[in-house]
């Protein structure tokens, strides 16, 4: 295991590159790559974290790409993946006019959670591969905001269409690769093997319907333990169950079966903080607020879903001080910019150091869904990242500068 970057490196860090900051750790990254390698591919849902350099540290460890918009695929060629064959991968349930012709033009394989996909697909690129996103007709996530199964899911063909899809595949003359199915965010053992289940019996189907296939996807949806005691994802248990689901497949249809994994947050979330400054301190009522320079804009899954992430105070003089229930609050001008809340707004305090203005506070597990998701909300510009590899301030690196305002506002010039 990794050892986390040390205290002293992210006070020196914060000094040399600014607060708010986004800090990876590489390290992190290429064990849990390294955790997944019985699966023939890994493929990295970039959506978690799409900086172009840590797309290209996932292509040197051999992890191919998905992508989920036209931006994601240009971000992907700009990394160094190759167009044309399956390093890129395009999963989306719409395929707009820009996108359709990007994905032509470098001949990237398209992942289709619609029947309308394939139809607009084959009409303009005869031969052109592609991959079924199938909604099993159940879900699991996280939260209900990432349950991506079941008939409130707006994702993937729905099982019972399974016929229709492969009917077009040959009326348009596409070509088949594989079957994918991804139900959700924080997928539990019980539903796995629900899904295993489901793929073979697809697989069973598209057999029958007179295809053949060379793939089958997994998804992504790997947790990882945000809480002391949260549970820790076994992958050789995980890549047990979808090996047999394989193997399954395998001998229905007489021949070999690539299996791939499609995780996000599994491969990055755990790499990466949030490093934010304490600006302001005050009470109101019971409540002690601590006010920090990151808000919701910035990282947006404790506001959005009620999601919890670890935070550890790093007091400026280095001193350590008795805890208190505190309320960890942003700048935004929103009541919902708060850290420490429960999914449907409520306030939680959590128990943190006392914390005084200028100290640092490390918000951790936010190399997921955490630079990818921030906006300009408030006209404010999108905050740096840094990549360390290694112990010392010298292995860190500038991976994306901060925006500045005029560049917001030239856009409206
Ligand atoms: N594959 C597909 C088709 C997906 O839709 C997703 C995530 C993944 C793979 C990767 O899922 P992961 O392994 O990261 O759980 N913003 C939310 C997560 C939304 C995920 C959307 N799709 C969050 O912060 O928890």
């Amino acid at each position: 295991m990794p050892q986390p970057i040390s205290a002293p490196l992210l006070h020196s860090l914060a000094e040399r590159f600014g607060s708010p900051l986004w800090v990876y750790d590489a390290a992190v990254i290429r064990q849990r790559i390294a955790a997944l390698k019985a699966f023939d591919t890994v493929r990295f849902a970039q959506k978690a974290c799409s900086n172009i350099h840590i797309l290209r540290l996932m292509r040197e460890q051999g992890v191919k790409v998905d992508s989920v918009s036209r931006g994601e695929i240009l971000r992907a060629l700009a990394a160094g993946y190759q167009a044309g064959d399956d390093e890129i991968v395009f999963t989306a349930d719409l395929l707009d006019r820009e996108t359709l012709s990007t994905v032509i033009e470098h001949r990237v394989p398209v992942n289709a959670g619609s029947i309308d996909m394939l139809r607009q697909l084959g009409t303009s690129s005869k031969g052109h591969k592609v991959w079924l996103r199938i909604n099993p007709g159940f879900g699991h996530g996280h939260s209900n905001k990432t349950n991506t199964g079941g008939e409130h899911s707006k994702h993937g063909i729905w099982h019972t269409a399974l016929g229709e899809a492969l009917a077009v595949i040959k009326a348009q003359g596409l070509q088949l690769v594989g079957l994918h199915m991804h139900i959700g965010s924080g997928v539990d053992y019980g539903h796995l093997s629900q899904v295993c289940g489901a793929m073979v019996d697809l697989v069973r189907q598209t057999l029958a319907a007179g295809h053949d296939l060379q793939a089958i996807s997994a998804g992504g949806g790997l947790s990882i333990p945000y809480q002391e005691g949260g549970a820790v994802i076994d992958t050789a248990h995980y890549f047990g169950l979808w090996d047999a689901a394989r193997k399954e497949a395998e001998a229905l249809l007489g021949h070999k079966l690539h299996l791939e994994i499609e995780p996000g947050r599994f491969l990055v979330a755990e790499s990466g903080v949030l490093l934010t400054e304490v600006r302001a301190t005050k009470n109101a009522g019971n409540n002690h607020f601590v006010l920090v320079d990151a808000g919701f804009n910035e990282l947006m899954r404790p506001a959005m879903y009620g999601a919890f992430h670890a935070m550890t105070l790093l007091p400026r003089d280095g001193s350590r001080r008795a805890s208190r229930p505190t309320v960890v609050a942003g700048p935004l001008c929103e009541s919902g910019d708060v850290f420490t809340q429960e999914d449907g707004g409520v306030v939680v305090p959590r128990e943190l150091m006392a914390a005084e203005v200028g100290d640092l506070l490390v918000i951790h597990d936010t190399g997921a869904y955490g630079a990818s998701m921030s906006s300009n909300y408030n006209s404010r510009p999108l905050i740096a990242e840094v990549l360390v590899d290694g112990t010392d301030a010298g292995s860190a690196r500038l991976i994306r500068r901060r925006q500045t305002v005029e560049e917001l506002l030239a856009l409206e010039a």
